[in-house]
C-alpha cells in the first residue's frame, strides 16, 4: 500500500514539539494540536524504501544536488501546477521558515511594509518583524465556517511603501487553497 490515512500513529513520547510540547506550548495538555502543519499519517513505503536505502550506504558525508533534483521538480510543477520553470530559478532552502526570512531580507528594506493574512502560522509574524520591516495585518475574514480573503481591504491597504505579501497556500490555520480566482 502507497499511503493510509485510516490508522493513526501514536506519536506521544517521540520528542514531537507537536504533541509532546503541549503543555508548555497552551498550558494544557488536553487538546488537538492544529497549529503547526505537521504530519500524523505514516510516511508511504515509496519515501521511506529510498532513506533506509540511502541509510544503508553508511557514508553520509558531503552531497551536491543532481540535475535528477532538478527535473523531478520542474516536472512536478508543470505537470501538477502548469507552472514552467526554469533550472536557474530554484534555490536551495533547508525549509520554508527560513525561505520566508531569506525573502524578506533578499526583497525588502529595514521600514518596508510586508502583508499577511492572519490568522495565519506564527513564524510569518517573525519573518517581517525580526528584520525590521512593518508588518501589515490583512485578516482573513469567515464566513459561516468558509474563509475568504479580503481583496477589498488588500487593495487598500497597498502603498509605495509595501514590497511584500507572504502567501500561505495551502493556508494554515483556515484549511483553504486558494483559487486561481483569488490568487490572480
Ligand atoms: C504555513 C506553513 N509554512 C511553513 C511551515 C514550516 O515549514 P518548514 O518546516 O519547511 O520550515 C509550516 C509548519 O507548520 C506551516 O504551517
Amino acid at each position: 500500500m502507497k499511503w493510509n490515512f485510516e490508522e493513526p500513529v501514536p506519536r506521544e513520547g517521540t520528542d514531537c514539539i507537536k504533541y509532546d510540547l503541549r503543555q508548555e506550548t497552551f498550558g494544557r495538555a488536553d487538546i488537538i494540536p492544529m497549529w503547526v502543519a505537521d504530519m500524523d499519517f505514516r510516511t508511504p513505503s515509496f519515501i521511506t524504501e529510498k532513506l533506509r536505502e540511502r541509510v544503508g550506504h553508511e557514508i553520509y558525508g558531503y552531497s551536491f544536488r543532481p540535475e535528477e533534483y532538478f527535473s523531478t521538480m520542474i516536472r512536478w510543477l508543470d505537470t501538477r501546477h502548469k507552472w514552467k520553470v526554469e533550472k536557474d530559478w530554484i534555490c536551495f532552502s533547508p525549509g520554508i521558515v527560513p525561505a520566508l526570512n531569506l525573502s524578506t531580507l533578499a526583497f525588502t528594506r529595514p521600514g518596508d511594509t510586508v502583508i499577511i493574512q492572519p490568522p495565519v502560522y506564527t513564524p510569518f509574524f517573525s519573518a517581517v518583524e525580526s528584520h525590521g520591516r512593518n508588518l501589515l495585518l490583512n485578516p482573513l475574514v469567515e464566513e459561516n465556517g468558509y474563509w475568504r480573503m479580503d481583496l477589498d481591504s488588500l487593495k487598500r491597504s497597498v502603498t509605495a511603501n509595501t514590497t511584500m505579501i507572504i502567501l500561505s497556500n495551502p493556508h494554515n490555520p483556515v484549511g483553504r487553497a486558494w483559487s486561481a480566482g483569488e490568487l490572480n
